[in-house]
């Protein structure tokens, strides 16, 4: 295929996924590899241009990430960022050093209009920066085109060979003008065109999700939510029959949530594919019967979910490939590993490998969220769908205080509906990052008509947050709160008082067990 490329090569720096994702941003086509891919792969992947990303390393050390002189003669535009920037420097004759002053964080960077790079940004421009050492002297045939007060090459190249650097980093958002700087780049530098966009993906994941798969049989285990329903509906594009999507409905899920994923992927839905829909509730609630604790009420609904799927995958037998949702956060995530376990987070996209599976397709683990909601919309994906609030594995088993029973369930599928409802009508949903009712385990005496009542207190809670590891709770109007409030104690069973929470996150969680 002659679609045009970039290639990132990666040097361990944190944002570098974020560079592929602004190229694809620029309609480009681009693809993270390892640093070490090597000149012949690279000369038959036949780029348009390549980006060196940064990395934690001091380019002078010599178990430092390096890279062969020759690439640079290949006559391919690069443009190195960071420890990239400084790797083009040190490889090409010049100096690199500890700078004698760091730069952290937004940084004023003078820019010479006259780069290509710069031609569309402000003379002086915010950047990014995030360095502990610098170019003390540019290679040979470079020029500065950028500095600081105390960073003299803030940006460097040498145009007659294509190659560009900054010290600072373009695509993070804190560089203000950044997307500009890598669009004219990627456009200017490179020449390309701009024959990419999400509906490329499409096509050309379908293409190669049938070349793997050719006539093995696929497993998706499907939430629902709108990574799985994304990865499902790639399959079902690309093999049709092949593959099965097993639902298990945990009776834990929001109210009617079961019926409209049916609806979507079931025989009535517009998809080709085998769907099983597997009604455990009983066994689920069964199985959670007197237990409070919220570790162990994680685990059995974990452990319970792994034999239901387990048992259904017996019955199809013979699977070639699981099919996991898995996206790029969630690979950045499990990457770091080392942090202490606040939770153990169940989720239907990340099953252990309890039945024999050749081998796991994860068509979406280079994506970020809202790329893969644009995917999700390029497919015809119903919207309601595809913009979904994240919603837990063990689901409304961790919304409910203490132990879990059917009439609880009931309860805070039914308070939640409202809210839901209430917030949409009022216009608010868009502002945030997630919201539902929970139930508290408290019961309180109340009146309604003239009798006394001892009855539940329903909690709700709504968040802003962007990457929902720190969350502040969001201020909802007052009159909607009202509204709410006044719905779920006339309407639902079982309840006489409403609260707000109010916890940010840290030091509260986002869900309450
Ligand atoms: P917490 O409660 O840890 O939640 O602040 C952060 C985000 O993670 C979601 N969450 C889960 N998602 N399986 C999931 O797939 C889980 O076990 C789980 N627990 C929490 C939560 O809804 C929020 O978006």
């Amino acid at each position: 295929m002659n679609r045009e490329m970039i290639i990132v090569l990666d040097f361990g720096g944190q944002y570098n996924q974020l560079i592929a994702r602004r190229v694809r941003e620029c309609n480009v086509y681009c693809e993270v590899h390892p640093y070490t891919l090597g000149l012949e792969k690279i000369k038959e992947m036949n780029p348009k241009g390549i980006i060196f990303t940064g990395g934690p390393n001091s380019v002078y050390l010599e178990e430092s990430p390096h890279i062969e002189k020759e690439i640079f003669d290949l006559g391919i535009p690069i443009l190195g960022i960071c420890y990239g920037s400084q790797l083009m420097a040190y490889t090409l004759g010049g100096k690199v050093a500890t700078a004698p002053v760091s730069e952290y964080g937004k940084t004023e960077v003078k820019v010479d209009k006259s780069s290509v790079l710069f031609k569309n940004v402000e003379p002086t421009t915010v950047c990014w920066m995030s360095h502990t050492d610098y170019i003390a002297e540019a290679p040979e045939g470079f020029q500065a085109t950028a500095h600081t007060p105390v960073c003299p090459i803030a940006a460097m190249e040498c145009p007659e060979r294509k190659l560009y650097a900054t010290q600072f980093h373009p695509e993070v958002m804190h560089t203000v003008e950044g997307m500009k700087m890598l669009h004219d780049f990627v456009y200017d530098v490179c020449g390309c065109s701009g024959d990419w966009k999400m509906d490329s993906f499409v096509t050309t994941t379908i293409d190669a999700l049938r070349q793997k798969i050719g006539t093995g049989k696929v497993l998706c285990a499907l939430s629902g939510g709108v990574d799985s329903s994304v990865a499902a509906v790639l399959l079902s594009k690309a093999i049709g029959k092949q593959l099965t999507c097993v639902f298990v409905d945990h009776g834990l899920l929001r109210k009617n949530e079961g019926d409209e994923v049916e609806a979507v992927f079931g025989p009535e839905g517009p998809y080709e594919l085998n769907f099983i829909r597997v009604n455990a509730q009983e066994r689920f609630y069964s199985k959670l019967a007197g237990v409070e604790e919220p570790e162990q009420k994680r685990k059995i609904i974990g452990a319970e979910f792994i034999h239901v799927f387990e048992e259904e995958a017996k019955k199809i037998g013979a699977v070639d490939f699981l099919v996991q949702g898995t996206i790029y956060p969630d690979v950045i995530e499990s990457g770091l590993g080392k942090s202490a376990v606040i939770k153990s987070h169940h989720n239907v996209g990340g099953l252990p490998d309890c039945v024999d599976f050749k081998e796991i397709v994860e068509p979406l683990r280079l994506l970020f969220k809202d790329e893969v909601r644009k995917v999700g919309l390029e497919l015809g994906i119903p919207e309601y769908l595809v913009f979904r609030q994240p919603f837990p594995g063990p689901g409304l088993g961790i919304r409910i205080i203490g132990e879990v029973t059917a009439e609880k369930v009931r309860i805070v599928q039914d308070a939640d509906f409202i809210y839901r409802e209430e917030i949409a009508k009022a216009g608010v949903d868009k502002k945030l990052g997630q919201y539902f009712a929970a139930l508290t385990n408290m019961r309180s005496v109340g009146v309604m008509g003239d009798f006394r009542t001892y009855d539940y207190a329903v909690a709700l809670r709504a968040v802003a947050t962007s990457d929902f590891m720190t969350a502040e709770a969001a201020e909802i109007p007052w009159e909607v709160l009202q509204k709410v409030m006044n719905r779920i104690v006339n309407e639902v069973k079982g309840v006489n008082r409403v609260f707000y929470d109010l916890t940010s996150k840290p030091p509260g969680t986002i869900e309450f067990e």
